[in-house]
């Protein structure tokens, strides 16, 4: 029997089939249907805010149809925080605009606002034009500090995209993440909080720009009987049938957040008395995080069987061998890589059947931005050396925790 524990894997409720199955029955397996409008709505009323939201394809192709929707043109700057997976930058890319990476305060691990108000400041002194937008992300699902964060896009009048894709739940001072900024940004795909196999979606600030992301969404075709286009259009929708399989997810939606909230709860109270390895907390009781992926550091001092030997070959193995199941097959030497207790420790839990990855590296190390500006402090970078994910989610049960807990404590020397 295959007993692995794996880092995230979604799990069907067993409420999604009926609504496919009414999309099979009344011919709705088309990007639009009762599905759509009703998992937008149930979307609406899980975020208990007034913004609209539209049913996307992807997170990606709502941070794209954001900064459409905030106007961003080819050469504009657009700041966003460093600390991230690939998606929240690329859609800058996408239109053409440059991304300047922003690094994070040590707290929630999110933008730091200090670093960007010196930034924009210092992109106005050298370009002459303010930036045209902030992307702002919630990582893991940890909020970030909105309070600072938005005084900061006030004070320089800029206007702010959230990429909450990893967010769904996650709330600051009681508001839920996805809703603070002027578009925020779900994301569903099959490793998040709940799945609709692939999606994502726009929050968006009314009907108006809600009306104007469908438009982008679905062609950019004008209402006339034949079709006639004055933009450039996508197809962005999210289809009725991965909406049922969303509409079926929010009937579990508070459950699956609860157990990340206690999975992160009971790593924290077994792993906590081990030396060296500190859990991810809320910064302060204004924070709630989601937990998405549950987060540990490791001290440098910390010893880990087999470090010595961590970054002996340039290609390691992972729980799910070549390739690795989430694709994280290999470890390469560069400039920036986790430090080798770390890597130690990640080569340990796969060889005891459980997968782990390390943090997400800094957009500002990636070779694919390494021509844009960026403004750092070490935070990312050194959060990136130590950090590792743990197995989360709604497989994973306190018994597979205590073998997570078990391995960690077994490989530490
Ligand atoms: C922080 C972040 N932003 C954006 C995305 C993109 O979402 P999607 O995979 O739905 O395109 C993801 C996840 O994949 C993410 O983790």
């Amino acid at each position: 029997m295959d007993n692995r524990i794996l880092l995230r894997m979604c799990k069907m409720s067993g409420y999604e089939m009926p609504f496919i199955q009414e999309a099979f029955e009344g011919e709705w397996v088309v990007p639009l249907g009762p599905n759509v409008a009703g998992f937008e709505k149930d979307l609406e009323k899980f975020l208990a805010s007034d913004k609209k939201v539209v049913a996307l394809s992807s997170g990606t192709a709502a941070l794209h149809l954001g900064l459409l929707g905030l106007g961003i043109e080819a050469g504009d700057e657009v700041m966003v925080q460093s600390m991230t997976f690939s998606a929240s930058v690329n859609p800058v890319r996408y239109v053409g605009a440059i991304p300047v990476m922003i690094d994070s305060e040590p707290y929630s691990w999110n933008m730091d606002p200090d670093m960007l108000d010196m930034a924009i400041a210092d992109r106005i002194r050298l370009t002459g034009k303010r930036p045209k937008a902030i992307i702002i992300v919630c990582l893991y699902g940890m909020p970030a500090d909105y309070t600072r964060l938005l005084e900061v896009a006030q004070k320089w009048d800029i206007p702010v995209l959230e990429d909450a894709a990893e967010a769904f739940g996650s709330s600051y001072a009681g508001q839920k993440c996805g809703t603070f900024g002027r578009y925020g940004v779900l994301s569903f795909n099959g490793n998040k909080m709940i799945t609709t196999s692939g999606g994502g979606a726009l929050v968006c600030p009314d009907d108006v720009a809600a009306k104007e992301t469908m438009y982008y969404a679905t062609q950019a075709r004008l209402g006339y009987a034949y079709y006639q286009h004055k933009d450039i259009g996508y197809n962005y929708r999210m289809s009725n049938i991965s909406a049922g399989i969303g509409r079926g997810q929010m009937m579990v939606a508070e459950e699956y957040i609860a157990h990340h909230r206690h999975r992160q709860a009971y790593y924290r109270e077994h792993l906590g008395n081990a030396a060296g390895i500190s859990l991810h907390e809320n910064p302060s009781s204004i924070y709630d995080s989601n937990f998405w992926l549950c987060t540990v550091l490791i001290d440098e001092s910390l010893r880990i069987r087999g470090e010595e030997n961590a970054y002996a070959s340039a290609i390691t193995s992972t729980v799910g061998g070549a390739g690795g199941v989430t694709g994280q097959g290999t470890s390469i030497h560069t400039d920036c890589e986790p430090n080798a207790n770390v890597e130690a420790m990640r080569l340990g839990l796969a060889q005891l059947g459980i997968e782990s990855r390390p943090l997400w590296k800094p957009m500002h190390k990636q070779p694919v931005f390494s021509d844009f500006p960026s403004y750092v402090n070490g935070v990312s970078e050194d959060l990136f050396h130590r950090g590792l994910c743990l197995p989360s989610g709604p497989y994973v049960t306190d018994k597979d925790a205590d073998r997570v807990i078990d391995a960690i404590k077994s490989l530490i020397i």
